[in-house]
């Protein structure tokens, strides 16, 4: 189940809107420049299906993402519990950082947290199987899936110099941990 939470971000703890409703996900992310959507799943898809397979299933939303953004390829990412790596990588995740180029992802299966921190808010939008989300260029933002990460992720990217986190050295997401 998807979950918007936006909370002031001088009130940790005290949300003033917390909705399960994709549409008002969507309404109240666009307002503030974030694209968010739901796409229906290809029936023969499995999220532990080879890398090419899932491309070729989404390849039509895919086309279309890439033709509206001018994004120029994507990719899958498995994250798996247990996965030796990760507990590295989601220090790198877990801090409040901007990129130099949208970060788009769709989520195959599985879900993650994408907390965004503009116009002193907090939006936690907690995406899951069938979501996609857009954090535009330079917004401050942190990402959690959680201590035992299980999902399938596809990235929509055109450089992945792009990719590199540009820390803000606010310690905001330790008062704001994934809702
Ligand atoms: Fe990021």
């Amino acid at each position: 189940m998807s979950r918007l939470t936006v909370t002031p971000d001088t009130t940790p703890g005290a949300p003033e809107l917390r909705t399960e409703d994709p549409a008002v996900i969507a309404e109240t992310l666009a307002r503030v420049g974030v694209r968010f959507e739901r796409w229906e799943l290809p029936v023969s898809v499995s999220p532990d299906s080879d890398n090419e397979t899932i491309l070729a299933a989404f390849r039509p939303h895919l086309d279309r993402l890439m033709g509206e953004s001018g994004a120029g390829t994507a990719d899958v990412i498995k994250l798996r519990p247990g996965n030796e790596a990760y507990p590295s990588m989601r220090k790198k995740f877990i801090d409040e950082h901007t990129h130099t180029e949208d970060e788009v992802r769709f989520f195959v299966s599985g879900g993650g947290n994408f907390i965004l921190h503009l116009d002193g808010r907090v939006y936690d939008a907690h995406c899951s199987k069938g979501d996609l989300i857009s954090v535009p260029t330079g917004v401050k933002h942190w990402f959690d899936a959680g201590e035992q990460p299980n999902c399938t992720v596809l990235r929509v990217f055109t450089d992945t110099t792009g990719w590199t986190p540009h820390y803000t050295g606010d310690p905001i997401s330790a008062l704001f941990p994934a809702a």
